[in-house]
């Protein structure tokens, strides 16, 4: 279970510099989707490494409104003698035939569920998913993902708020087809991956996404049986297959990488040393290369990372980019980092229009920090004061409670929900390493 409760608030107080080994856990952005990889096999699928998060929860409630049940293996469960599985592990049950309709109530909570619209229309040739809204990251469209499908041959129609989609001939299949896609969007090549994989010939996407997240989704698939080269480029060539089954083993999903840069934040921001158990460093490396020049010490070792700090931190310009540049998902956390740096830094954001709003949460706290457009210009100061915040969003909420770190007095970091959605014991896991920091 996650430990997200209505109301949640985290109370944060400076402390000592960190100390200790803290343990990454399974990446959201790649869990999400392995769970609706699911959906494109009958029987019964394993994954292992899954976060207790709250989107994790809300993605299983996604797949039981398809018809799929998904479920944590237990101490002697029959499960650990089947496939190896480990408790903890997440069972998930595909049935033969999926229900094609995901409600409206799921899908505003968890804009990842529409991953579930390729292995439906690959599956069931048809699919009703509503139209996602705009968040506070600005407008987040999804048409990638329909100008894809429709190239793959699904027809589109809005229809009362949802996206009305079909795959007409008898039988009803998806057929392969070149697509560039305009920009590389991660959750788009997922779901073109998806569909691709029953799709009937040969599918290219150019431009895919090159996320590891794409590529822990890839390789699951093709234990599926699915037929994937070029995984992790941007050049996808899938050769469509009649039917995937699930995978003879258990699914090992990645660690996460942006909570791993959490960690890697808060050691920069309180100073010491930490041990990031399990990160993955070749996943950051233009991060990495970011945290040296802001004075944050890494080393790889047998166990994952590990990371020193201890001098004051020294401003840097920053550009989010598609991977493997600086994800846009690190940049509250570098923005945090520089409003205490030495200097002056500029944070360019080429991704999302809107996210950049957690930045006058910072200003409450004593942040200098001037926005234009898309470009922050933070101007670091000796120290924030601690003051009543609220997390905006998952990774937002987690640098405000970063900044509560290096802040006079205490800081408290309200609407917390959105924090548990995508790090597993937040709290818990920065007190192991010395931190002050409850949630109430
Ligand atoms: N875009 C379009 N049309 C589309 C799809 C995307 O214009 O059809 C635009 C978006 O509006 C945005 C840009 O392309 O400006 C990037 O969007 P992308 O599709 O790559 O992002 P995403 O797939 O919706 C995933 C992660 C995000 C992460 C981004 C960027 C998941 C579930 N979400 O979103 O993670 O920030 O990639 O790497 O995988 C998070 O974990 O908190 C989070 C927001």
């Amino acid at each position: 279970m996650s430990e997200a409760v209505p109301g949640d608030r985290f109370l944060v107080s400076p402390g000592a510099p960190l100390e200790g080994t803290v343990h990454v856990g399974g990446a959201k952005n790649s869990v999400l989707k392995l769970m609706a990889a699911c959906m494109l096999a009958e029987g019964r699928h394993v994954i292992s490494g899954v976060p207790h998060i709250a989107d994790v929860e809300i993605m299983a409630e996604v797949l039981a409104s398809l018809g799929l049940s998904c479920r944590r293996v237990h101490d002697g469960d029959p499960e650990v003698a089947r496939s190896g599985a480990e408790p903890g592990d997440l069972v998930i049950d595909t049935p033969g035939r999926l229900s094609t309709h995901t409600p409206y109530e799921l899908a505003e909570r968890l804009r990842a569920s529409v991953v579930v619209l390729g292995p439906l229309l690959a599956r069931a040739a048809e699919a009703s998913v509503p139209l996602p809204g705009g968040d506070d990251f600005g407008s987040r469209p999804i048409d990638l993902h329909l100008h894809g499908l429709s190239l793959l041959g699904a027809e589109f129609a809005t229809v009362h708020g949802n996206i009305e989609g079909h795959v007409s001939g008898h039988p009803a299949r998806l057929v392969g087809s070149r697509i560039v896609l305009e920009y590389p969007s991660h959750t788009a090549t997922d779901n073109l991956l998806m569909a691709a994989v029953l799709a009937k010939g040969t599918t290219v996407i150019e431009n895919a996404a090159r996320e590891p997240e794409v590529a822990d989704l890839a390789a699951f698939l093709s234990q599926m049986g699915a037929r994937i080269t070029g995984a992790g480029t941007s050049h996808l060539v899938v050769e469509g297959v009649e039917e995937l089954q699930p995978a003879p083993r258990a699914h090992r999903v990645i660690p996460d990488r942006v909570v791993a840069a959490t960690f890697l934040s808060a050691v920069g921001l309180a100073g010491g040393e930490i041990v990031i158990e399990d990160a993955r460093p070749e996943h950051m490396d233009m991060l990495l290369r970011k945290m040296t020049a802001m004075g944050v010490e890494t080393s790889h070792t047998p166990e994952g990372l590990r990371a020193v700090s201890n001098g004051p931190l020294h401003s840097v310009d920053v550009a989010t980019l598609p991977y493997p540049g600086v994800a846009t998902d690190y940049k509250p956390l570098v923005v945090t980092m520089l409003s205490v740096a030495d200097g002056v830094g500029i944070v360019s954001e080429n991704l999302f229009s809107g996210r950049f709003r957690y930045v006058d949460e910072l200003r409450r706290m004593g942040a200098d920090i001037g926005t234009e457009g898309h470009h922050a210009v933070v101007r670091g100061v000796q120290r924030l004061q601690g003051a009543p915040v609220r997390a905006p969003d998952i990774r937002a909420g987690a640098a405000l409670v970063l900044a509560g770190l290096v802040a006079e007095g205490e800081t408290v970091v309200s609407e917390a929900g959105h924090v548990h959605r995508g790090y597993e014991n937040f709290a818990g896991k920065l007190r192991s390493l010395g931190a002050d920091v409850r949630v109430v």
